[in-house]
């Protein structure tokens, strides 16, 4: 275990990001960075950027920033790469994902056309909705993440980076369960000789990654790095690993109001969420076996939250259903709509309707923000394997074997603060608070 202030290696030099998907998410992502820098916008919904840490007593009024409390990685020194298999470069892609408005791209033009994607590794049966042209060949699954490793050390060079992090913002691909082939590492490297087909190409990237010594975060709902394989190697090369689906809409509110419910031990009978989104992402999900990974994703989330075998009596009949439909055009301008039959005392009962109008990148893209910037301090403290405490930007977040995933948003973030405090040497915070009064 990492200790209490240990010592955590200085944020410099330039930090490569190296993205997976060049849509909506990852533009949303760069564009607004680059405008952040030139100070053009604010970095709304970055905990990174604009959240503050209490540290200490209540009484002592120590609120330092998180960026300035924890060395983070300056946002003049991210540098981006990316890999899609659609050409374009980050300006075109930007245009075409319908997320900015042109006079929030203008002024950013010039850094957008300046990263134009590499070839991907891409498996229509992983991904069936989308095909485009810009796509690696190999002569089997290692020669293709050899071609990954390669771009990302040309890029290492070229751009004098000192240290990278690698995060998924592609496509969802198809549901898999782990298989023999996932097992351990010896089993995976054997199965990229033999082009084994239970190896998705998002885990052909993370291996390239974990290989080259590079930290991996999971914004898709994707297996991936969710196998012991690629969890043996990233524990081996010292990178910190972490997923899966970034918590946005409906999802983020689920885990915002039911610890509330919850927590005042009112019963919720029924829960369904239906949403209508027009963007790639909804044209992909529109394939069944997509979705049936969006859709596990989403499910867990009530039942570890609710307890319904410690709550019978208020949880034990749930019914909690979940559904996307693709609906172009909404585009990226999301509706998602949840009605929640609630029972309250003498079990009578009641509904709360909730109609988000939320826009999908707008959300998520400070989350990769933070989570980039979160896995490069990870990396230069030394922690490596699965970073539950990452869990806070994640739907189905990863945990050790046997330990059941914490969803609610309020635990999430106190673990995410706490292992902060704890990395800097600062005291854990219990909101205990007894001894205000004595
Ligand atoms: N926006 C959100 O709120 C949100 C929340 C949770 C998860 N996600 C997930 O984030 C991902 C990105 O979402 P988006 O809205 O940007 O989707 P998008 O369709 O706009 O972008 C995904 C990009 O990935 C590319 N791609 C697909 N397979 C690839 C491969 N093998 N290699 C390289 N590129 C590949 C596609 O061509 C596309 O450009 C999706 O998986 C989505 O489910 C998004």
């Amino acid at each position: 275990m990492i200790a209490k202030g240990t010592k955590i290696k200085p944020a410099e030099g330039k930090l490569g990001v190296l993205i997976v998907g060049l849509g909506a998410v990852a533009t949303t992502f760069i564009a607004g960075v680059e405008a952040i820098k030139k100070n053009k916008s604010k970095p709304i919904g970055s905990l990174t950027q604009i959240g503050r840490i209490r540290l200490g007593r209540r009484t002592e009024e120590r609120n330092p920033l998180i960026k300035e409390f924890v060395p983070l990685a300056s946002l003049n020194d991210l540098v981006f790469g990316a890999w899609d298999i659609f050409p374009d470069n980050a300006y075109e892609a930007a245009v075409k994902a319908q997320v900015l408005k042109s006079e929030d791209l203008l002024p950013i033009r010039a850094e957008l056309e300046s990263i134009k994607p590499w070839k991907a590794v891409f498996d229509p049966n992983y991904i069936r909705k989308i095909e485009g042209p810009n796509v690696k060949t190999g002569k089997n699954k290692k020669d293709l993440a050899d071609q990954i490793i390669a771009d990302i050390e040309k890029f290492r060079t070229e751009k004098n980076i000192s240290r990278l992090v690698m995060i998924w913002c592609g496509s969802t691909e198809v549901y898999i369960t782990p298989q023999e082939v996932h097992k351990n590492i010896k089993n995976f490297e054997k199965g990229l000789e033999t082009n084994d087909s239970s190896i998705a190409p998002s885990m052909i990237y993370a291996y390239a990654a974990l290989k080259s010594k590079i930290s991996y975060c999971n914004g898709a709902p994707n297996l991936t790095v969710d196998i012991p394989a690629l969890q043996e190697l990233a524990l081996e090369n010292h990178c910190a690993i972490s997923g899966k689906d970034f918590k946005t809409g409906q999802t983020l509110m689920k885990t915002i109001l039911a610890p509330g419910l919850k927590a005042r031990m009112l019963g919720i009978d029924g829960w369904f969420s239906s949403n209508i989104l027009g963007n790639r992402d909804g044209e992909v999900l529109d394939d069944p076996d997509s979705f049936k990974t969006k859709e596990e994703s989403k499910l867990s989330v009530l039942d570890n939250i609710l307890q319904p075998e410690l709550y019978p009596d208020l949880y034990g009949h749930l019914y909690h259903k979940v559904r996307i439909h693709y609906y172009p055009p909404r585009g990226d301008n999301k509706e998602g709509w949840d009605n929640i039959d609630i029972a309250g005392w003498l079990g009578y009962p009641m509904q709360l309707k909730i109609d988000f109008l939320c826009r999908d990148s707008i959300l998520a893209a400070p989350l990769v923000l933070d989570l980039v910037l979160f896995t490069d301090l990870a990396q230069r403290a030394g922690m490596k394997g699965i970073q539950e405490w990452l869990s806070f930007y994640y739907k189905s977040p990863m945990t050790a074997p046997g330990l059941y995933a914490e969803h609610n948003l309020f635990i999430q973030e106190m673990k995410l603060k706490n292992t902060l405090r704890y990395l800097m040497g600062e005291e854990q915070i219990t909101h205990l608070g007894l001894e205000y009064y004595e």
